[in-house]
């Protein structure tokens, strides 16, 4: 029996929803357990393209998907999702998908307040989604957020949502002039996402256990990524929850002894969406290919992603902080056509060598890649779905990120298609 994490190395934008999707095939649940409709899940199936928010990818293979108690929702995403998804032919039924009745829901002033921060000045602004994600885990740290379970209740959310609102109106008038939301609105509406959204609310701890004592496999699906994280990211360039593995326990319910594996997904190149230092970062001819080869845009905002090479550097935080069991390098395909690639192995910071990720933002800013040049590829290796068939440089690429990481590569994906993959080691 496998249960596995799956989590993102880099600033989030791996690919994990693509090899979520794959490796559903092998498990019976599929478990969401942090962020929100910030997330954006890209899968391709037989052509067509399906981006998830919010319900887990392994929906797409007719699987149990659970949503824990550490993610936030906005049930109207939510709703808009089960129905997009429904009406092409998926089933999204109250059988399939389960929602925790203790996760936080995003309400319209967590959206508002996000918003108008960001619009606020450029110096503060983290580029966020504008999704209410920080308000939202705000108002949970601060024991006066609105639960699945408060939410269906309706006089426990009448009388909640009328003194949040009361309060919030003050602060939105007062910092931002804005006009006041009104709560008698925002009653009417949520009370009918919460008619549609009741049958779906379950405890999923006890759900869990059950799953994991009948020796079920289950997947735990990160969003974002390990340097997004709250506390291990690059703050205050993050998001407003903990995206590392062990949050899959805390996020869903469950105990660390029942976690048999952790897969850390890494682009062969490494990108990001909104602010904060990147010190891989290729403002040149090099990052304008690669983000137009890779279609490197934002799933949730469409914002064109920042690239550059892989850094090793960062892996390597990721995978002492996740424990990574093993790795997936995702849009190996990508980086063919280049006369020559790069891998970060280092920081050079004022006369000084680093190897560890540091944690002060103005010393990451001003590091300098220590970069070890490799022959590129200019074969397409997009049909390729066998180790011994990929050109030597491809090759010797992989060996030695490999060797640089000290983590087996277990899965290749060379395209966004489910038989674009080259899988080494099925973790399941
Ligand atoms: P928030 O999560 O909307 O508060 O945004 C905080 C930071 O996380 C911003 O830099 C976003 O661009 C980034 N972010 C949030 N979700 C994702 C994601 O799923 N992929 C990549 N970046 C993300």
């Amino acid at each position: 029996m496998a249960n596995i994490v799956i989590i993102g190395t880099q600033w989030g934008d791996e690919g994990k929803g693509k090899i979520v999707d794959l490796l559903a095939e092998f498990c019976d649940v599929v478990v969401r357990f942090q962020g929100g409709n910030n997330a954006g899940h890209t899968m391709v199936i037989n052509g067509e393209q399906f981006i998830s928010h919010l319900i887990p990818s392994g929906i797409l293979q007719g699987k149990k998907c659970y949503i824990g108690n550490g993610v936030i929702i906005d049930p109207r995403v939510l709703l808009d999702e089960i129905n997009q998804l429904t009406r092409r032919g998926i089933s999204v039924t109250s059988s399939l998908l389960k929602i925790s009745e203790k996760a936080h829901v995003i309400m319209p002033y967590h959206s508002l307040i996000d918003q108008m921060r960001e619009n606020q000045s450029e110096k503060s602004k983290i580029g966020t989604t504008g999704r209410g994600i920080g308000p939202c885990y705000e108002d949970k740290a601060a024991r006066t957020g609105i639960r699945m379970i408060d939410l269906i209740d309706s006089s426990v959310f009448i009388d909640k949502c009328t003194t949040l609102i009361q309060e919030k109106n003050k602060y939105l008038n007062c910092f931002f002039s804005c006009h006041p939301i009104n709560a008698t609105e925002v009653i009417e509406k949520y009370t009918t996402y919460a008619k549609q959204l009741s049958p779906f609310v379950e405890n999923i701890s006890i759900l869990l256990d059950r799953d994991i004592k009948s020796g079920k496999q289950i997947l735990f699906e990160g969003a974002q990524g390990t340097h997004l994280d709250i506390d291990h990211g690059t703050y205050p360039y993050v998001t407003s929850s903990n995206t590392v593995s062990g949050n899959a326990c805390s996020g869903s319910g469950i105990g660390p002894k029942h976690i048999t594996g952790v897969l850390g997904i890494a682009k062969a190149y490494t990108t990001r969406v909104g602010s904060g230092p990147f010190p891989t970062e290729l403002k040149n001819d090099i990052g304008d290919y690669i983000q137009k080869k890779g279609a490197e845009f934002g799933a949730t905002t469409g914002r064109k992603r920042r690239c550059g090479w892989i850094d090793i550097v960062l892996l390597r935080n990721a995978i002492r902080l996740n424990g990574i069991t093993g790795l997936v390098i995702t849009k190996l395909d990508v980086l063919g056509g280049l006369d020559q690639i790069q891998i970060c192995t280092a920081y050079e910071y004022q006369d000084s060598v680093m190897y560890d990720f540091p944690a002060h933002m103005g010393v990451l800013s001003a590091c300098q890649p220590v970069c070890e040049t490799l022959p590129g590829w200019k074969e397409d290796i997009g049909g390729i779905t066998n180790y011994n068939m990929l050109p030597e440089a491809v090759k010797v690429y992989l060996k030695r990120l490999e060797t640089l990481c000290q983590v087996p590569i277990e899965i290749i994906s060379v395209g966004p298609q489910r038989d674009q993959t080259i899988m080494l080691n099925n973790p399941f």
